[in-house]
């Protein structure tokens, strides 16, 4: 991967564009192949997943958001109990071993410190089912564990995580499919469905960066503000939590992400003139519940940006901003709306004019505690 800049004016820019091509490749080898397999994480691993009864992730940062991501498909689709843990969390409590339980650690880097001491206090339990879902080859996590998947989301220089988060939830989806089918839990039309969504999904991304314009727009009115809200439920609350990340890391405006049914348990008292709220509200099953929580958020005053997708009728209104992706994609859909979030980091921080690459107080890669 060349390490210019090309025509973009900044590294974030650039791999925010590039991950079309970064999920491609990411996904490559299962193309070629056709179908889910475990050869796909390595020698001996149909033996290692072929009986895990659950899933423990552990991560930090945006791998950790990842993780969350990742469990819903886990339950739903693999239908086995997933925890997902931050790893300086893990390292230091007396945590339950289950050794029929696959560990899996998320690290961009490889080189995390607490991520590594949370693979080798796990190993320390009675852990030796261990996959690394790692974007650095040969770095110390892959090393340490037994199985590994590369994300080949190419060199990554923006401190702020972009092209590496979305090529990890690839990833995750790609384990999750495999543990079902080696299973008995994935059907063969259920398989053929979900590779088809993975083929089309370089190009759902590329549609999400093409909503650039209309993101630098909103970027503007957000660029003066304080402090920001996001909203998801389900699967997108995890994505809420990486808009919320991305916003505060690199254009410093102090930003939290709630899932949206809990709003009225305490974030609701915030809401006014001031606080701008994003909503990721993308068409699945809890779409009217969104819709009601917008409401809620409405009658205070509040103004709303909302990403929804082309399914999700949303109406514009004084308050209610909407962007809408081109097309719903189902359960690929957190990969799809983590887009629009970047960017909207991006473009806020680039009106704020910070450095974006380098945000103060921020390492690329924590290998000390
Ligand atoms: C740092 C980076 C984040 C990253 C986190 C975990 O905080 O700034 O972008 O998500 O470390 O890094 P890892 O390499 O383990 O994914």
């Amino acid at each position: 991967a060349s390490l210019e800049l090309g025509p973009y004016r900044h590294f974030m820019q650039k791999e925010i564009h590039e991950q079309p091509r970064a999920v491609a490749d990411t996904i490559e080898a299962l193309m070629d192949n056709g179908a889910f397999g475990a050869s796909l994480f390595g020698e001996g691993a149909e033996d290692v997943l072929r009986d895990v009864e659950g899933v423990q992730i552990l991560a930090c940062g945006t791998s950790y958001y990842a993780g969350l991501t990742a469990r819903y498909w886990i339950e739903s689709i693999a239908k086995i109990p997933c925890s997902v843990e931050i790893a300086s969390e893990y390292r230091y409590r007396e945590a339950h071993a289950n050794p029929k339980n696959l560990i899996v650690t998320i690290s961009q880097s490889g080189e995390t410190l607490d991520t590594m001491e949370a693979l080798k206090y796990a190993k320390s339990l009675g852990h030796a089912k261990t996959l690394s879902i790692c974007n650095v080859p040969e770095s110390a996590i892959p090393r340490a564990s037994r199985l590994v998947y590369y994300t080949r989301a190419g060199a990554e220089i923006g401190v702020a995580s972009t092209k590496a988060f979305t090529t990890q939830l690839v990833a995750l989806f790609t384990l999750t499919c495999t543990i079902a089918k080696l299973q008995g839990r994935l059907d063969a039309a259920q398989e053929a469905g979900y590779i088809d969504a993975l083929r089309q999904l370089p190009g759902s991304v590329q549609h999400a960066l093409n909503l650039e314009p209309q993101i630098v727009a909103w970027s503007e009115r957000f660029a003066p503000k304080q402090h920001a809200l996001f909203l998801g439920r389900g699967v997108h609350y995890p994505i809420a939590l990486e808009g919320a990340l991305k916003l505060k890391e690199i254009s410093y405006i102090h930003a939290e992400a709630y899932p949206a049914g809990e709003l009225k348990h305490g974030p609701l008292a915030l809401v006014d003139e001031a606080m701008p709220v994003v909503v990721i509200a993308p068409n699945d099953a809890l779409l009217e519940k969104v819709k009601s929580n917008i409401q809620e958020v409405r009658a205070r005053g509040g103004e709303m940006f909302v990403f929804a997708d082309a399914d999700s009728q949303f109406g514009e209104s004084e308050q209610v901003n909407v962007i809408r992706t081109p097309r719903h994609v189902g359960v690929l859909s957190p990969i799809v709306h983590a887009i629009p979030v970047q960017l909207l980091a991006y473009h806020a921080a680039l009106a704020r004019g910070t450095d974006v690459d380098k945000p103060r107080n921020l390492a690329k890669s924590v290998t000390v505690e």
